[in-house]
């Protein structure tokens, strides 16, 4: 056992711990759905000189506060929203995360919702379990084509790259939005940049893929929605935070727009009786995006790395670059 005091606020697997273990006391959280309380970890970390989080966790100014030794903060997500990088620069904690490794899984995900929004899966699975099929009707859970289509992607990074490719493959027109134009990319997959206005207009299929920040936050509300086609089918496979939910709920509702499909929410979890998940034509499901077996693992090993590193004062491996 080492001198350190380590803080995991989630059951990982034992591969990760067996790493972590070498270099200090570890107290872990014993859950695995259930999320450390807020107050608890507050008390945890006072000691602690590494901190193993996750996207659950608000690691705010107030928590960093009360954790006057900490060294490294290490998420185990590619995202960093809920931790104040501002404040932790500011004291020297180094703050590691995954990135790319969970590129294609969330990618597949990302598509899983599109297919299953716009060809209406979960409603047609309801429908048997309930007793409703009475027999073949001709209009009877009709859809939306997905081969052919054009499909609008916000936020062209490495996940983006990844749907646009599975997307090629259905013969879909795929346009992108992004802070900047991609030429390579353009080249590269044969996908074509467009202004935000445009892309929500002409799109069948948008998915959203900006990564979450006080920038990004509500960037696409009632307005954007009302840009949206009435046949368009919403997925948001980033950060809750970017959407009005609001808006998109009225949108849903009212015919503004055709369905969605939701693996993030501005409150997670989300309760089952928000009045989103009222809704036939939403498709949802708890954060899952880079919910691989495989992947997960490697990002649960990937984060013991960085926590490693930080407490023995080296450069993370896969340091935030925030
Ligand atoms: C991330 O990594 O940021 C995802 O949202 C959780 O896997």
């Amino acid at each position: 056992m080492g001198e350190y005091k380590i803080v995991v606020t989630r059951k990982i697997p034992d591969e990760s711990l067996d790493i972590m273990k070498k270099y200090g006391e570890l107290y872990i959280w014993p859950e695995e759905e259930i999320a450390m309380p807020y107050e608890r970890l507050k008390e945890e970390v006072c000691n602690a000189h590494a901190l193993y989080t996750n996207v659950g966790d608000k690691i705010d100014r107030e928590l960093l506060e009360s954790a006057p030794h900490l060294k490294v903060i290490s998420t185990m997500a590619v995202g960093f929203d809920n931790i104040d990088m501002e404040y932790a620069r500011e004291r020297g904690i180094a703050v590691g995360h995954t990135p790319s490794v969970l590129n294609e899984t969330t990618a597949d995900l990302a598509f899983t919702l599109l297919m299953a929004a716009g060809r209406r899966i979960v409603e047609g699975a309801d429908y048997i379990k309930e007793e409703k099929w009475k027999s073949w009707g001709p209009m009877l859970l009709t859809g939306q084509d997905i081969y052919g289509a054009r499909l609008g992607i916000i936020g062209m990074g490495r996940i983006g790259e990844g749907v646009a490719r599975r997307a090629l493959g259905f013969n879909m027109d795929v346009v992108y939005h992004n802070r900047s134009q991609k030429p390579h990319i353009e080249e590269e997959i044969g996908v074509t940049y467009c202004e935000l206005t445009e892309l929500l207009q002409t799109s069948d299929f948008i998915v959203l893929l900006a990564p979450g920040s006080e920038e990004t936050r509500h960037m696409i509300g009632t307005e954007q929605f009302q840009l949206m086609k009435k046949s368009a089918v919403f997925i948001n496979v980033s950060r809750g935070t970017n959407v009005d939910e609001q808006a998109l709920y009225k949108a849903l509702k009212e015919g503004g727009i055709w369905a969605a499909g939701l693996d993030v929410f501005e409150e997670e979890p989300i309760s089952a009786s928000h009045p989103l998940l009222s809704l036939p034509n939403v498709t949802a499901v708890p954060h899952i995006g880079s919910a691989s077996i495989a992947t997960r693992k490697k990002m649960a090993m990937m984060a013991a790395e960085n926590l490693v590193a930080g407490i023995k004062g080296e450069k993370l491996p896969f340091e935030v670059q925030a």
